[in-house]
């Protein structure tokens, strides 16, 4: 986590995208007090887990269901469910 931040704790750190900038800052506190705030950066992001920055520049999608297997299931056995194919 303390490596990430050397780079993910400097609020201008941002890319541009398109027409637009995205922020690549991350706030230590927030992330700390968030429901992942135990983990580690690279449980997620997995293709930032390199010996030697830079980590590449794209950076796969998170997937969520490699720790949260459940959620599908849970959600099929739901009040909320309708099989409607
Ligand atoms: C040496 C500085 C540096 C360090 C250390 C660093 N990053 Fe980055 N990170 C960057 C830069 C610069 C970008 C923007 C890359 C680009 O798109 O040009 C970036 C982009 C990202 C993105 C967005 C990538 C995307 O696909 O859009 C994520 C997620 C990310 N970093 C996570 C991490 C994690 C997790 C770590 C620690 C394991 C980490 N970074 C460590 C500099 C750093
Ligand atoms: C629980 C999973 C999870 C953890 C842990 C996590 N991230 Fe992310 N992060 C995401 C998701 C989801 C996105 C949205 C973009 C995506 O899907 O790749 C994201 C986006 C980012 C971005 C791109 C900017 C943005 O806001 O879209 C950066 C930079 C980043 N994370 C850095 C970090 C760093 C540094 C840590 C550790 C302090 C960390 N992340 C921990 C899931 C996580
Ligand atoms: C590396 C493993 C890992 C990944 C990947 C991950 N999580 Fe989590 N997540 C956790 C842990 C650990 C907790 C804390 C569980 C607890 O307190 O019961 C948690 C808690 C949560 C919670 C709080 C509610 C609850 O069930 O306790 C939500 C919501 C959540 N995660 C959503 C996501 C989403 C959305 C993603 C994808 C962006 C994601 N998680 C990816 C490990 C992960």
């Amino acid at each position: 986590m303390k490596g990430c931040l050397m780079c993910h704790s400097d609020p201008d750190l941002a890319v541009k995208k398109g027409e637009g900038i995205i922020s690549l800052f991350v706030d230590e506190i927030s992330y700390r007090n968030s429901v992942h705030g135990e983990i580690e950066c690279i449980a997620c992001h997995i293709k930032a887990d390199v010996k030697g920055f830079p980590h590449p520049e794209d950076l796969s999608p998170v997937n969520c269901g490699t720790c949260h297997k459940g959620t599908q299931k849970v959600y099929e056995e739901s009040l909320h469910y309708r099989d409607d194919t």
